[in-house]
């Protein structure tokens, strides 16, 4: 296991970009890297494990909370016992710093070899996740809020809106730049959607792995004073639209099942509902081990 370096990102970025396949399991995709890079590309860096197979990236675990590590894997090694085994082992040995004393979750919504080995490893099933999608292919309808991209110039609305629709957000300024100047930025859009008065009401950025693959949503969100008013259904499709014009293939997006009004505005929006997944919960006896 390698933790990269700066230099590494647009590797690695590119690495899980070509992972993103129609039919397979949506994994950590570029957009996840590039909305944690908001926070810098040191941090990003830092926040990065690689597995190698010789001169290979096999697997790529991201640290995006201080006890979530979300895991990709190569689809050419999604059976590879050997990677499997070596993760699982990094993530209760070298990892286990990284994975604080606690609650330590691992994503792995890809990879069978993998899941079984967390499996038998004793980690159990944490929250359930919802994974909603929607192909590209057909019409997407009209919305009412007038939609504009952000620009480096223009990112005020963008940051209240975040600000009012996720509690405590972390994006500013400063951070909204630095996100836009990493690579996974390079394939993604800020979009803000405003009323007919003018007023800032939605929020989101969408993130392309390259035509014919696979988009996501990270993340969208309707300003408080906005809500139920069919808005969070125009940012879920006027997302669509900006991914499809990008060349996506689809759009993907995942919300924790408890999230209603997000999983009824996103099926609102066309999207329809894969299916649950679980995160994989550290066993008790690695915690209590780890405490002591
Ligand atoms: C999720 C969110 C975007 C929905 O925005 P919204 O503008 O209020 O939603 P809409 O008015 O477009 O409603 C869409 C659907 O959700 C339903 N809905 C809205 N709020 C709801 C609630 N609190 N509970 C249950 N359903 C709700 C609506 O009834 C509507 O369903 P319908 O189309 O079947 O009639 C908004 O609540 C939000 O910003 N939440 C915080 C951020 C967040 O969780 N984002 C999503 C994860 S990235």
């Amino acid at each position: 296991m390698l933790t990269p370096s700066t230099a590494d990102l647009p590797d690695i970025i590119a690495t899980t970009a070509s992972w993103q396949r129609e039919g397979l399991p949506v994994q950590v995709h570029p957009g996840d890297l590039g909305w944690y890079q908001r926070f810098g590309a040191d941090a990003l860096a830092g926040a990065l494990r690689v597995w190698t197979i010789g001169d290979e990236i096999a697997a790529i675990g991201f640290l995006d909370e201080t006890e979530l590590i979300r895991m990709a894997i190569a689809p050419d090694h999604a059976d590879d016992k050997t990677i499997a085994d070596a993760i699982v082992s990094d993530l209760v040995g070298d990892l286990s710093d990284l994975l604080p004393a606690g609650t330590g979750i691992a994503e792995a919504r890809f990879g069978p070899a993998l899941q079984t080995a967390l499996a038998e490893a004793g980690w159990t099933s944490d929250e359930p996740w919802t994974l909603l999608h929607r192909s590209l292919d057909d019409p997407i309808p009209p919305v009412s809020l007038t939609i504009d991209v952000v620009e480096p110039g223009n990112i005020d609305d963008r940051i209240t809106v975040e600000a009012s629709a996720f509690p405590g957000a972390s994006l500013t300024h400063d951070r909204w730049q630095d996100m836009a100047a990493g690579c996974a930025y390079r394939q993604a859009r800020c979009l803000v959607g405003y009323t007919s008065d003018g007023e800032a009401a939605g929020a989101t950025t969408v993130w392309s792995a390259g035509p014919g693959r696979p988009g996501i949503i990270e993340p969208l969100g309707v300003h408080s004073d906005h809500r139920g008013l069919g808005f969070g259904v125009d940012m879920a499709r006027a997302a669509a639209a900006a991914l499809r014009d990008m060349g996506a293939s689809s759009i993907t997006v995942a919300t924790p099942s408890s999230n209603t009004a997000a999983v009824a505005a996103y099926r609102s929006a066309g999207m329809s509902i894969l299916g649950e997944v679980m995160d994989f919960r550290r066993p008790d006896h690695i915690r209590s081990e780890r405490i002591r």
